[in-house]
């Protein structure tokens, strides 16, 4: 997920001197679990390989074809992008603000304007948006719901999820599993979904891949230093990075491997959200406020996030001062950034730039997470000796669309 660059390694190798690396790679974890802890236990639920393929299944499923309208956000993944892109569909972009809440006037005039089909909403970085406001005026102009948890981690009390018509999960960014992703359907809209296993070597490849990037980033927990693993991650990581392969077969659906389920099984799904929240509690209580302002915000206790979501002035140079200490966040700006070439949404724009996640997860300890925060504090000290208050300028008033300028980035985080 987190390739450390040559200039982090030099750093590390002078002056990490903890053991393990901090980060929020999902591990090979085989616990007490119990299944009942799963959110869509009791539900219509399917469970495809990913959730790119699980998007094609709905969209074949409720009859989605070329020219039809579907609405998605201006700040939006290729995994959800190109199912909608290989069944032909007339996609529009609502626009975001800068907390990644939708433009709810953009929304409203678009929803009414062109009566989509479909639409979109994502809970950016597993931070609860406003779904029931979303879903009313969808719903008013025809259109239902998908609501993206791709990033959250949620029990089955919580109401996350609850108004969407349906609701996605990707396994693979919040457990160590090698494949996976859930589609809830709510009971008025249940369709014969059936993904079919089919004989493909790029999946075996694709799967393979990924439990030997688990194996590694388990074994990283408890062998080798940090400036050991940022070399190994440096010259191997191509090598376990199974994101191309995917995208070459995901057209056609597939059930989540038997591997995968036997390891989600042993999960302790309670246990990781009960304590990465405990996580999430200590970031919002303790970060320098006036230089990372927090996204969401709000307290939950039903379901956490994949990590703590911050935006932040200098944010390279915030991921260097941490991966110098063997501590490793991610961001989301590759792949990410699709938004048609004549028209720039800048708030989402200014987000995909500003946004960092701080590692939250089942393996870290409350200690590492302190650790992680002194070492962010003590960055964002000498960043105050040299800025303006920066979290001032993140509540602006936000702006809708303006004319194009490139949006290619390059930085790969996840
Ligand atoms: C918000 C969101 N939804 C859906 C997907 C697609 O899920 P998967 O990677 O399981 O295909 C992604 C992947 O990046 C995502 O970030």
């Amino acid at each position: 997920m987190t390739k450390p660059g040559p200039s982090q390694l030099a750093n590390s190798e002078e002056r990490v001197t903890r053991r393990r690396i901090i980060n929020n790679d999902r591990y090979l974890w085989i616990g007490r679990a119990r299944p009942e802890d799963l959110p869509w236990t009791h539900k219509n639920a399917v469970k495809f390989a990913s959730g790119r393929e699980a998007l094609v299944a709905l969209l074949g499923g409720i009859g989605l074809g070329p020219g039809d309208i579907v609405l998605l956000p201006a700040f939006v993944p290729e995994g959800v992008i190109a199912p909608c892109r290989v069944k032909g569909l007339d996609i529009h972009f609502y626009s975001l603000d800068r907390n990644l809440d939708p433009d709810w006037s953009h929304l409203e005039e678009l929803a009414t304007a062109l009566q989509p089909r479909l639409a979109v909403l994502i809970h950016y970085f597993g931070i609860r948006r406003e779904a029931g406001r979303f879903v009313a005026i969808c719903h008013r102009n025809g259109a239902l719901v998908v609501e993206d948890l791709a990033h959250a981690q949620k029990l089955p009390e919580s109401s996350l999820g609850a108004d969407g018509d349906f609701v996605l999960h990707s396994l693979t960014k919040i457990v160590g599993v090698a494949d996976g992703a859930v589609l809830e359907m709510a009971a008025a809209h249940l369709l014969p979904l059936k993904p079919r296993p089919y004989c493909d070597p790029r999946r075996a490849i694709c799967i393979v891949m990924n439990m030997a990037r688990l194996l590694v980033t388990s074994a990283s927990r408890r062998f080798g230093s940090p400036a050991f693993w940022s070399r190994f991650w440096n010259i191997f990581g191509r090598f376990f990075y199974s994101y191309p392969i995917l995208m070459w077969y995901f057209k056609r659906p597939t059930p989540m491997s038997g591997l995968s389920k036997a390891l989600l099984a042993r999960f302790p799904w309670r246990d990781a959200v009960v304590k990465r929240l405990r996580h999430e509690r200590r970031y919002r209580a303790d970060l320098d406020g006036t230089v990372f302002g927090h996204l969401g915000g709000v307290a939950e206790t039903g379901h956490c996030t994949m990590g703590y979501a911050v935006v932040v002035e200098q944010r390279e140079a915030l991921f260097d001062t941490l991966a110098a200490q063997g501590i490793y966040g991610i961001w989301f700006e590759y792949k990410w950034d699709h938004f048609p070439a004549d028209v720039v949404h800048d708030d989402a724009r200014w987000v995909m730039k500003h946004h960092f996640l701080f590692p939250t997860a089942y393996a870290l300890s409350d200690e590492e997470v302190k650790e992680v925060i002194r070492v962010a504090n003590e960055w964002a000290i000498k960043q105050k000796a040299g800025h303006v208050a920066f979290v001032t300028r993140f509540h602006r008033k936000p702006a809708r669309t303006a004319r194009s300028e490139s949006m290619n980035t390059g930085r790969d985080r996840m």
